[in-house]
């Protein structure tokens, strides 16, 4: 086809237009009464009208079609252009190249005369395996916001890569079984039955008063586990308002309540998804998410409230309660089925009266913890802690160090640095006086001589230390000493 040949061919548009109109043909296109020259008209309006530049060429690399984006790029009337040879425009075009191979070159830089970076398509036109020609489209007609949108988007994606870390950090467990401090045969046990179950899939429960350490051994079942790389997302129930802990855990959709976010929420367990949830007090579910929670474990799949679409959840749970399940099941507050479900994995944890002897590890444990390695502990005062029945059990233990430490300002930790309740004084003790019948000032007297030998026992006869642990001057201490004849217990001052 020689040059006039396809400016007639195009002039035909002009034709169609002058006859009868871009509207009129377009708006029989769409209503469906069109005739070919109606449909050549319309598509030249569409081809107009897109955002990319577009340049259709046929197999010599002349330009057979023009659309006004291009026309206005390189300032020419699109209609003039048609005939001519490309490289009039782009001196160094690729078209050629495309038009040999017949493999499309996506994305490129190309620079217009005008030296505008641009990027580009080039796309091979095919009549039955042969090509034909090649259509030059801009994807992107100004390179510079382009890369203005690349370096935000990469902007973008480090932020988000920099949250996702802060994520995993949050959702990280934070101590293993090596965390867990202690070597009596007791903890031993349980931790090394702890340490089998973490290597299965089923759901572990963990049980022990307050302050034993469940916490912590939840952590160390994900940590041991084959989820340890996934997410370890903690709930305790007991910290979240009943009507909420149940949006809390399986999410909702958009406006599934009153007051819910319109954009509705992901629950724990989907962020739990290949890794653990760690439900902390379970006993305080309502029965209504118990029999939700059960549904889940079983099926893996979860329904966010208010929705109707099913999401598969892979996730492993550990529960912990301080309160007794069998027990909240015989008066009918907690499932069986879940109860079953959660105790073939049982872990209890023995209280601190029961490992006494890990007692001196642990007291150093706080000490180095609390950057106080060099502190010491007095014989005396290891074995008020080792006596005593710890109903907080570690703890307490912790915070009584912690007292300690600051009271005794590092140096070494001493009777005077515990708490009274500690220090076992013998007021707890039923019988104070031999003689219930004797006058009171009698028992107040026989009473007081009891204290201060048990104070100055425990103090190894120091008057000085006695005096400060009973709140009295030294020398109301001697004279006290004096008047019950205790004085040659006194070994120092
Ligand atoms: N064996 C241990 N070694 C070191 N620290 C311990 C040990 N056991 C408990 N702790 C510490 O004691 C404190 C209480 O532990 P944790 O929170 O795990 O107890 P809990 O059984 O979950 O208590 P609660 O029932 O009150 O929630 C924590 O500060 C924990 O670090
Ligand atoms: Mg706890």
């Amino acid at each position: 086809m020689n040059q006039e040949d396809s400016k007639d061919r195009f002039c035909a548009v002009d034709r169609l237009n002058g006859n009868k109109g871009m509207a009129g043909s377009a708006m029989r296109v769409l209503s469906g009464a069109a005739d070919l020259g109606d449909l050549v008209d319309f598509l030249s309006l569409v081809l107009d009208n897109v955002y990319s530049g577009i340049i259709v060429c046929d197999s010599d690399c002349r330009i057979v079609f023009m659309n006004r984006v291009y026309g206005d790029l390189l300032g020419t009337d699109p209609k003039a252009a048609v005939g001519d040879y490309l490289d009039k425009y782009f001196p160094h075009t690729r078209m050629p190249q495309v038009l040999s191979t017949g493999r499309s070159e996506l994305a490129q830089r190309c620079s217009l005369k005008t030296d505008m970076p641009m990027l580009v398509n080039r796309i091979p036109l095919r009549v039955k395996d042969q090509v034909v020609g090649v259509i030059l489209q801009t994807i992107f007609r100004d390179y510079t916001a382009m890369t203005d949108l690349i370096s935000r988007l990469q902007g973008l994606e480090s932020e988000v890569k920099y949250y996702k870390k802060g994520l995993n950090r949050l959702l990280s467990p934070l101590y293993s079984f090596k965390s867990i401090m202690g070597s009596s045969p007791v903890l031993a046990g349980v931790k090394a039955v702890a340490a089998k179950y973490a290597r299965t899939e089923a759901p572990v429960l963990i049980t022990g008063a307050t302050g034993t350490g469940k916490e912590m051994f939840a952590h160390a079942v994900h940590s041991a586990s084959p989820r340890s790389s996934g997410p370890f997302v903690c709930v305790n129930c007991a910290a979240i308002p009943r009507e909420l802990l149940e949006s809390e855990l399986f999410g909702y959709e958009s406006g599934a309540f009153t007051g819910a976010s319109r954009k509705g929420k992901v629950g724990q367990i989907q962020l739990a998804h290949l890794g653990t949830l760690f439900l902390d007090e379970i006993g305080e579910l309502s029965p209504k998410a118990q029999a939700t929670l059960l549904r889940v474990l079983e099926t893996k799949m979860l329904e966010r409230l208010g929705g109707v679409k099913q999401v598969a959840v892979d996730f492993r749970l550990v529960a912990a309660t301080n309160r007794d399940l069998r027990e909240m099941m015989s008066r009918g507050e907690f499932r069986d089925d879940l109860y079953y479900r959660l105790n073939t994995m049982a872990v209890e944890i023995p209280p601190l009266s029961q490992r006494g002897e890990d007692i001196p590890l642990l007291v150093r444990h706080f000490l180095v913890a609390l950057d106080h390695p060099e502190t010491e502990v007095s014989p005396q005062a290891m074995e008020a802690l080792q006596n005593y029945p710890w109903p907080g059990n570690v703890r307490e233990l912790k915070n009584v160090i912690e007292r300690a430490v600051s009271l005794s300002e590092g140096r070494m930790v001493d009777l005077e640095h515990l708490p009274r309740e500690i220090i076992k004084a013998p007021y707890d003790e039923p019988q104070v006086c031999e003689n219930p019948d004797s006058p009171l000032a009698e028992q107040v007297a026989c009473f007081e001589k009891r204290v201060l030998e048990h104070a100055l026992a425990l103090n190894q006869g120091n008057m000085t230390k006695t005096a400060k642990m009973l709140g009295v001057s030294r020398s109301t201490l001697y004279e006290k000493c004096r008047r019950y004849d205790l004085a040659d217990t006194e070994k120092s001052s």
